[in-house]
């Protein structure tokens, strides 16, 4: 099939190409480059011996959108153009809902005017708040968002069911991914942060590569077993073959399709910080800091769904996790610029 990536170029985008390449799709990328290097480029051709088609623009050029809605016969779009920083959500709310929902929307309208009805949604476990229980099944309840990054994944799942409701003709495919770390196994894509991190994984690396000097631990005081703070961490590729499965499956099935992509499994920073200094064999410093505001104690998927619906599992333990995780770091301490 013919998939327009948005987002193509970023963490989640580049490892899902690479896979859209080896199954022999053609991924047509569309990138601004706000968040991501085109010499991401590179690396995917060194991997797959491709070189997909890139447009170097936004999602909220028309213009750009149905030149290439014109030139390219496009089967399904993949979207994962968005901006995902929470903190900074919190500080620039209009920049927010702007990129991502307005983003969306037009991108939404040019599909419909081209007649691309079937779209692939990073969505996100950030969509269920603080849950009630976990493991968290796809009907756990939404809303309730404590962000407006959180809010803007919200009201774009809101808006394409909305569309498929009043449109039967639409496959709307929704991920709801748990937290994505890791890299592609060559050590040569891998997630490239702006600044210092947010997220665990990259903190974690950058301490054990020295450029950090210590992980600060944010609260040890969760009903947890060991009081920090416990998520479902999931390979990086093991999420991208969720989207091939997920675009097999249903992208020529009308309907909203929902699916958690996750391990099914919460491991908690202590153990993190273990695994990686298992694999990596560094030692990685911290502190206990007092918890960050916004943070939830648990989060995991149900991912049975999927499993049953998709034939998608995730395949990569944590120790695979955590050794392509500094594969990509030590290989490459500046990211692509090295
Ligand atoms: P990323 O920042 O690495 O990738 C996003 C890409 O989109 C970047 O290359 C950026 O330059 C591009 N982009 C942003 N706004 C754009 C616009 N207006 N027009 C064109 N391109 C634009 O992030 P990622 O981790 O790869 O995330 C991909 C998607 O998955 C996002 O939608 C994100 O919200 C979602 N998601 C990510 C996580 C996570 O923890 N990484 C978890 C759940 C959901
Ligand atoms: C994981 C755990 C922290 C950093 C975020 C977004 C979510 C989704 C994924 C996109 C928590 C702890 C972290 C540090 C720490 N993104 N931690 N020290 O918060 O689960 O999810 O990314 O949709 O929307 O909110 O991921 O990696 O930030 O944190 O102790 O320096 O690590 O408290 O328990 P989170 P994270």
């Amino acid at each position: 099939m013919n998939i327009l990536v948005t987002g193509g170029t970023g963490f989640i985008g580049a490892h899902t190409v690479v896979e859209l390449l080896n199954a022999g799709h053609t991924p047509i990328i569309l990138d601004n480059l706000s968040n991501s290097s085109p010499k991401v480029l590179d690396r995917i051709a060194d991997i797959t011996g491709k070189t997909p088609p890139f447009y170097e623009g936004d999602i909220r050029d028309r213009t750009l959108l149905q030149q290439i809605f014109s030139q390219h016969a496009i089967d399904s779009v993949m979207h994962f153009a968005a901006l995902k920083a929470v903190g900074e959500s919190v500080a620039q709310p209009l920049r927010y809902y702007d990129n991502n929902v307005s983003g969306s929307l037009i991108l939404l309208e040019e599909m419909q005017k081209a007649g691309v009805f079937s779209i692939v949604f990073s969505s996100s476990a950030t969509v269920y708040g603080d849950p009630e229980v976990v493991p968290i099944t796809e009907n756990t309840r939404t809303g309730g968002t404590t962000n407006p990054y959180g809010t803007s994944k919200y009201m774009m799942e809101r808006m394409m069911m909305d569309l498929q409701a009043a449109d039967s003709r639409w496959s709307v495919i929704l991920l709801r991914y748990f937290n994505p770390i890791g890299a592609h196994e060559s050590g040569k894509i891998g997630e490239q942060p702006n600044g210092i991190p947010n997220n665990l994984l990259p903190y974690v690396c950058q301490v054990a590569a020295g450029k950090l000097a210590e992980l600060s631990v944010f609260g040890d005081d969760y009903p947890t077993h060991d009081g920090t703070g416990v998520r479902d961490y999931i390979h990086v590729v093991d999420l991208a073959m969720g989207h091939l499965k997920a675009l097999d499956a249903k992208a020529k099935t009308a309907g909203v399709h929902i699916y958690n992509l996750g391990t099914g499994v919460g491991y908690s920073v202590l153990d993190i910080v273990k695994a990686f200094e298992q694999a990596s064999g560094q030692t990685v410093k911290y502190a206990i800091k007092p918890r960050r505001a916004g943070d939830i104690a648990v989060c995991y998927a149900d991912p049975a769904k999927a499993a049953t619906e998709l034939g998608w599992r995730a395949e990569r333990d944590l120790a695979t996790m955590m050794a392509d995780a500094w594969r990509w770091q030590s290989h490459n301490p500046n990211g692509y610029d090295d």
